[in-house]
Formats: C-alpha cells, sequence, structure tokens
C-alpha cells in the first residue's frame, strides 16, 4: 500500500534533523549489536546514522543568508520565469508530493527525458540531479530556467523579470546589496547576476531539509542504550532493515546518512518501455561539468580553490561512466513514484521486486557492478523491504518553507 506522500511529510512536532535530542546518545554512540542485531548489520547500521546539520557551503556565500533564502523561497514558485509564464520550478518540485510531481518524465514547457528529483535534502549531495551535471546546489538551481523543457527562458529574460517587480527587486537588493542588473548590462554583470539567483535558490532549498524518521527515531534511541528502542520498528520494518544490511546488500550503494553513497552506478535498470538504453547518464556531463563556467571552480563561485572546485576541476571522463545514475537518495520515498531515473517503476514494491529478479535487467559491467546480484527473495522478504524503506520517511521541512510564500512580504525568521 502506498501512503500518500502528505500524510507521511506532516510537520510533526519533532526536532530538526541534526539535532540530538536532550537525553539522546552520547556524542559517537552508535546502536550496538545485540539480540536480532548481529555484529555485521550494526557495524553497518552504524554508516547510516541520522542526517546532521547541512554541510557549509564556502562555494556560496549567500548560502546561509536569511534575506537570500527569502528571495529564493518566492523565486522557486514564481512562474513568471518561464517562458509561458505558467512553469515554475515547484510545478515539478511540488511540496505536496514530497517536492516532486507524479510524472514518470518531467512536464514542463515541454516534456523531458528524465523523472524529477525531489529536492528535500539535495543540499546534503555532492553532485546534483540523475547524472550529476551539477557541482553546487546553486550552479544547479540556474540550469532549469535555460533548460527548453523545463522552464526555457534566459538569463536576461528572467532577470527582467525580477528588476520588473518592486517586491522581487528589493528583495534582491537587500540580500546582496546591489540592484539587479538593466537590460542593456553587459555579459558578465548578467551573469554574475543569473548566479546570485542561483545562490537565493540555494539558500531557500538548504532549509528544505526532512526531520527525524521511525529509523532515525529508532537509531538514536537504541544508541543511546534505551531498551525500549526496537518498539520504536514494526517487525516487518526490524525484518526488512535486516535484509537492507544483511543479504539483500542495498547498504552498499545506499549507505551513509541519505542512503546514498552519492556515487554514480549502472544498475541495468532498462529504460520505459524496454529495449536497449540510450541514455549516457553521468557519461554524457563528466566533460559538461568539469568547464561548467558556474561550477565550484569558475569565476562566479565564492570558494574556486576549495575541495570541490579541485574535485571538478579534476574530473576525467571514461567509457565505463557510460548509463551510470547517482545513487538515489532512499529518504522519503512512500507515496513519491513513480521511481528511477525515467520513471520505470510505479512503485516501491516493484523497485524492490526488480533488485530480486533482475527481470530485464540490460547487460552489466561486470567489473564495476558484480555487487548486483539477483536475489530471489520471497514474497515476505520484499515486502518486508518495502517496509523498511516506509520507516525512512521523515517529517516535512519547517514553515514557512514547506508552502508557497504568502502574497504579503513574509517575515520568516528561521
Ligand atoms: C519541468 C520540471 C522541472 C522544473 C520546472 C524544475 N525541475 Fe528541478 N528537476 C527536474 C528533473 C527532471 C530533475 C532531474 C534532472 C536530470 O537528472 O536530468 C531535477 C533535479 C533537480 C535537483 C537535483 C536534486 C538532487 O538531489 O540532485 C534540484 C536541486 C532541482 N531540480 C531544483 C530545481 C529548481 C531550483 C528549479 C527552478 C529554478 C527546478 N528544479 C525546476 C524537473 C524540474
Ligand atoms: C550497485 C549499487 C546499488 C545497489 C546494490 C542497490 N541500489 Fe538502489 N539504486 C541504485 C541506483 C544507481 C539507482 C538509480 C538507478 C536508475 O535510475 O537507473 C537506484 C535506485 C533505487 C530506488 C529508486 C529511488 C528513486 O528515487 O527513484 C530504490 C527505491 C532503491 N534503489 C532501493 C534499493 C534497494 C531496496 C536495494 C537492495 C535490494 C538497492 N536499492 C540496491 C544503486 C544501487
Amino acid at each position: 500500500m502506498i501512503v500518500p506522500a502528505a500524510a507521511l511529510l506532516v510537520a510533526a512536532t519533532v526536532p530538526p534533523a541534526g539535532t540530538v535530542p536532550s537525553g539522546g546518545p552520547a556524542a559517537g554512540a552508535v546502536p550496538a549489536a545485540g539480540g536480532w542485531l548481529d555484529a555485521a548489520t550494526a557495524r553497518r547500521v552504524a554508516r547510516n546514522p541520522p542526517l546532521g546539520a547541512v554541510p557549509a557551503d564556502r562555494t556560496n556565500r549567500w548560502s546561509d543568508s536569511l534575506d537570500a533564502a527569502r528571495l529564493g523561497h518566492r523565486l522557486f514558485f514564481d512562474a513568471r520565469l518561464s517562458a509561458s509564464g505558467t512553469v515554475s520550478c515547484a510545478s515539478c518540485h511540488d511540496p505536496a508530493h514530497g517536492f516532486r510531481d507524479s510524472e514518470p518524465l518531467a512536464k514542463g514547457e515541454g516534456t523531458g527525458p528524465r523523472r524529477s528529483m525531489s529536492v528535500l535534502n539535495s543540499a546534503h549531495q555532492r553532485w546534483l540531479t540523475w547524472d550529476g551535471r551539477a557541482d553546487t546546489l546553486w550552479s544547479q538551481a540556474v540550469q532549469p530556467f535555460e533548460v527548453p523543457h523545463e522552464m526555457g527562458s534566459s538569463r536576461r529574460a528572467v532577470l527582467a523579470v525580477v528588476a520588473g517587480d518592486p517586491q522581487l527587486s528589493g528583495m534582491y537588493r537587500t540580500a546582496f546589496g546591489a540592484p539587479v542588473p538593466d537590460a542593456a548590462a553587459a555579459q558578465p554583470d548578467v551573469d554574475a547576476a543569473f548566479a546570485k539567483l542561483g545562490k537565493a535558490l540555494a539558500a531557500y532549498e538548504r532549509r528544505l531539509v526532512s526531520g527525524p524518521s521511525a529509523y532515525d527515531r529508532w537509531w538514536s534511541s537504541r544508541a543511546s542504550g534505551d531498551p525500549s528502542a526496537d518498539a520504536l520498528l514494526s517487525d516487518a520494518e526490524r525484518r526488512g532493515l535486516a535484509l537492507f544490511f544483511g543479504k539483500a546488500n542495498c547498504f552498499q550503494c545506499h549507505h551513509g546518512a541519505l542512503f546514498s553513497d552519492g556515487e554514480f552506478h549502472n544498475i541495468g535498470m532498462p529504460p520505459r518501455g524496454g529495449g536497449m538504453p540510450t541514455d549516457a547518464g553521468r557519461y554524457a556531463v563528466v566533460d559538461r561539468v568539469r568547464d561548467d563556467p558556474f561550477n565550484a571552480a569558475g569565476p562566479h563561485s565564492d570558494d574556486r580553490s576549495g575541495p570541490q572546485a579541485r574535485i571538478s576541476a579534476s574530473l576525467v571522463n571514461s567509457p565505463e561512466r557510460w548509463g551510470e545514475f547517482r545513487t538515489p537518495s532512499l529518504r522519503n520515498l512512500p507515496g513519491t513514484g513513480p521511481f528511477m531515473h525515467a520513471g520505470q517503476k510505479e512503485t516501491l514494491a516493484e523497485v524492490v521486486r526488480f533488485y530480486s529478479t533482475l527481470e530485464g535487467a540490460t547487460q552489466l559491467d561486470h567489473h564495476r557492478e558484480s555487487v548486483l546480484k539477483r536475489l530471489d527473495l520471497t514474497e515476505a522478504e520484499q515486502a518486508d523491504l518495502v517496509a523498511f524503506l516506509g520507516a525512512l520517511a521523515g517529517s516535512a521541512p519547517a514553515e514557512p518553507w514547506n508552502s508557497p510564500p504568502g502574497r504579503n512580504a513574509d517575515a520568516p525568521t528561521r
């Protein structure tokens, strides 16, 4: 059964992600082995802790600016920034649907080749989008404006809308201390202002983090030695957990606080409608992200020689990257299907069946993905894994960020 995202992503009275509740585990404490949790599973579980605070982004000096986030909040929901005036970021990243939509392939000014992704917790990612074609949250945020099938606009047209709206242009000036460049501005000034819009959007998106899931509560509670911790998960969820970190091997790629290694893999997922894959995934964008003027090493970055800049500048492509996609986070999935990079799987049960049978899987490179073997899980085991994925759904981000901005200049204080 699929529970609507809205029912799971309820704003609950829980501490924000990453804060350890008082009486919580001592620093460094992890769930101890014992009972149904054997030593090997406990060691793996320790590598999938609750989400901490979002990491600092030194490439965006406004990343934690409240004024920038307020502007970003407005931009995110503003359809005037698209060619037809009907598509906003929120059209495909709808808070009522876990910051996704329900289409297998994203629909904006046209229909794109990929499934929209949730922006929840994306500030935790090193590479953005299915193929990782952006290396920072702000450099991702400027792209949709100019993608023909997404918002189909241009940087000058977008800046003209901002300049022509007294509220937006005032917020821009407050956040960045300078006015929006006018229509006659030189290209470098236009590009710099466009990057700032991306940085405002990123400042907003950094506030879109989900709160603790049932799994996180169990993890923290068990780490603190609470004898009643296990009651926070159902029997099916506990059996699913043991499979996930045990014989089903899911943790091999879905590890870390996001349940993603942040890396790129080819799991042999056949395209929609079958046949041979045509989407080159990571392979098509490695050179592009390295040479992108909006990347972490580029002229618009505020940390051009930092760690991300060095990684991006030294990227080298290789044919093995063909057909690889970023391991998605497994947090907040129930009710947000269809799944996979082109919406190939309707439900989580179908996803788990695929891993179990590898039915229809395209040829895998034996050297790179030897980890993926047919699991031959029973129906009951598959149901347990689905139940465990359900226990990874957290509460919605704090208001006002989780809703469209009000008509009046709202003044969020967090
Ligand atoms: C037409 C639908 C559509 C619109 C409009 C759109 N997106 Fe997206 N978004 C997508 C799709 C599809 C992907 C995956 C892209 C890919 O892999 O090629 C994505 C990926 C992302 C990601 C990456 C998440 C991650 O975990 O890597 C972020 C962040 C994001 N979009 C933010 C935005 C912002 C900000 C805007 C507005 C400026 C926007 N999107 C407009 C469909 C859309
Ligand atoms: C070899 C690495 C690897 C292993 C092992 C692995 N996954 Fe994945 N997983 C991925 C990648 C990569 C994708 C995206 C593939 C695509 O879209 O083509 C993915 C996609 C998914 C999705 C879809 C998420 C979404 O937002 O669309 C789910 C759910 C999932 N995996 C669950 C699991 C489970 C459960 C297991 C264990 C049975 C598992 N994975 C094992 C790498 C892996």
